[in-house]
């Protein structure tokens, strides 16, 4: 029996060693740490529980049958997270450069059916050449296998991917049909086609970093929701998400302890908007103000940043916040914000997340780029997702809820439960000086009529109380309130439960 543990062991410490000393060396000496050092920062301290560490590839061609390192390139497990279970998969760069391999693809799928079966969430490092290219097809189908896994737990269970490393081609795919990306800056890129055949077909030069790398996508293509600088700090975020997450769609998120009184009084908040309508405020300082201990977890900080899209917790409920920010682009709705905000809302809705939306948006973007790039059709993603969401949702107009952006943002009428405004709201279909302009054409070159039009328009419209008037507004509340009135509001929605007519599935506009 002593011999067959210490084989045991043995056979279990060369597995261990992945790839090798030397090949750990590298991978540290590109700054990366190794698959299993990620598992330790991403797990709870000893709740790391293995799945198939000595599976080795089938594969004949091309001298493999000389090379079959166990585990095959990636480490994949259970183990929990601020107590709470999840599945994992850890790609191992210095195995076959984590290429995926049909049983590669094959130890990926095991822990997603797991998490799918034990509603658990999956959370997937990716660092890997893409697919094992002396498998072909073999490896492709391994890849669609996890495709198909990643749709069908779509809404299901969250996902989340980190790409630590190398993420090409259609491997890509995976990462992107998950619910949350993170990436590494300067050690991880993510392309559909890699520089050199960027520059063979369209004669562009392009670093990897330019093409795909972190800032590229956080930044520019919206790819990736967050980066961070290393490993280690990339690891202890997706720790702080997964503990603001529902296990499942049937769970609901976590309640954690908090140490913050809902009843709080934020007297600051009664000049937090400025006199002049068009000066810009903070709208963070507003959701930093009503989260429990001031705490926001934002998603897609530095993309589109006319909108905030993130997590607060209230009474030590999570709660998903969308925000314009008028200190960016005055707030308004375009292309970019739209889809962001639609995607958030859409997460939110299948995780069963209240939705608290906090309004300050003069309409939307004009101009030959927005009409041109579809922002019709993005637009109209937003109104979707806020339309179909059955979950909770609080409105707050801070300010400005002009044309169609009011009827967007989370408006009675897309059936929000509960539409709060500030004293200084102002509901109307635009702002006063180009509505009068508009139905005062004849008065056009006369400044001094149009400034009294200007006047009337807003004493009768730049306020809250014609849409409060119809009960569009439910309550008019004093901004110093405000977290209580919204804490008392999501708490009264907590058994809320709405159907949808039948359907297969909508038709969201994309
Ligand atoms: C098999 C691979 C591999 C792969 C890397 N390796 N990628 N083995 N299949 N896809 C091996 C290398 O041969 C090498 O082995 C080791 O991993 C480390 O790779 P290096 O090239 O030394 O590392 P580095 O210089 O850091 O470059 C990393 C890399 C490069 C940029 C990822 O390896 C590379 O370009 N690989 C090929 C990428 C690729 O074309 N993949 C297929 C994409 S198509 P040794 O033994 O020499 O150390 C795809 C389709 C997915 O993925 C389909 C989904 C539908």
């Amino acid at each position: 029996m002593k011999d067959i543990l210490e084989q045991l062991e043995e056979r279990r410490e060369t597995a261990r060693l992945g790839g090798g000393q030397k090949r750990i060396d590298a991978q540290h000496g590109r700054g990366k740490l190794t698959a299993r050092e990620r598992v330790d920062l991403l797990l709870d301290e000893g709740s790391f529980e293995e799945f198939d560490m000595f599976v080795s590839h089938r594969c004949t061609d091309f001298g493999m049958e000389n090379q079959k390192p166990a585990g095959d390139g990636v480490v994949t497990g259970w183990g929990t997270i601020n107590g709470r279970l999840v599945y994992f998969y850890s790609q191992d760069f210095t195995v076959l450069g984590g290429s995926v391999s049909e049983t590669h693809a094959k130890k990926i799928c095991k822990i997603m059916d797991m998490a799918m079966q034990n509603g658990a969430p999956v959370i997937g490092l990716n660092d890997s050449g893409g697919a094992r290219i002396q498998e072909g097809v073999d490896s492709l189908a391994g890849y669609a296998e996890i495709f198909q896994r990643n749709i069908m737990a779509s809404g299901v269970i969250p996902q989340i991917s980190v790409i630590m490393g190398p993420c090409a081609g259609g491997a890509v795919y995976s990462p992107a049909m998950t619910d949350f990306i993170f990436m590494v800056k300067d050690s991880s890129y993510m392309f559909v086609t890699g520089p050199e055949v960027v520059k063979t077909v369209t004669n562009e030069v392009v670093t990897a970093e330019e093409l795909g790398g972190a800032g590229t996508h956080t930044k520019k293509s919206s790819v990736a929701d967050a980066a961070f600088e290393n490993d280690v700090e990339a690891l202890a975020e997706v720790r702080r998400l997964v503990d603001l997450l529902p296990a499942n769609n049937r769970e609901g998120a976590p309640v954690r302890p908090f140490f913050d009184e809902p009843d709080r009084i934020e007297p600051s908040l009664d000049t937090l908007v400025p006199a002049n309508a068009n000066t810009p405020y903070d709208m963070k300082e507003l959701i930093l103000k009503l989260g429990d201990e001031g705490d926001f977890y934002e998603i897609q900080e530095n993309f589109a940043k006319n909108i905030i899209t993130g997590f607060i917790r209230i009474e030590g409920r999570t709660v998903g916040v969308v925000a314009n920010q008028p200190m960016v682009l005055a707030g308004v709705l375009d292309i970019d914000s739209s889809r962001k905000a639609a995607r958030f809302v859409r997460f939110c809705d299948c995780f069963e997340i209240p939705i608290l939306t906090l309004v300050d948006v003069p309409g939307f973007l004009p101009g030959t780029s927005q009409e041109y790039g579809g922002v019709i059709k993005h637009g109209a993603k937003l109104l979707y997702a806020y339309g179909e969401a059955t979950v909770p949702m609080v409105t707050l107009i801070t300010r400005k809820a002009y044309g169609g952006a009011y009827d967007v943002m989370a408006s009675k009428h897309l059936q929000s439960d509960f539409n709060y405004a500030w004293p200084t709201a102002e509901v109307a279909v635009m702002g006063a000086k180009g509505a009068s302009e508009i139905i005062h054409r004849a008065d056009k070159d006369d400044p001094e009529k149009l400034a009294q039009h200007t006047a009337d328009y807003e004493a009768r419209f730049a306020n809250p109380f014609v849409a409060a008037e119809r009960g569009f507004i439910d309550e008019v509340i004093q901004p110093r309130t405000t977290r209580k009135r919204i804490a008392r509001a999501f708490a009264s929605l907590r058994n809320k439960k709405k159907e949808m007519p039948w359907k297969k599935h909508g038709n969201i506009p994309l």
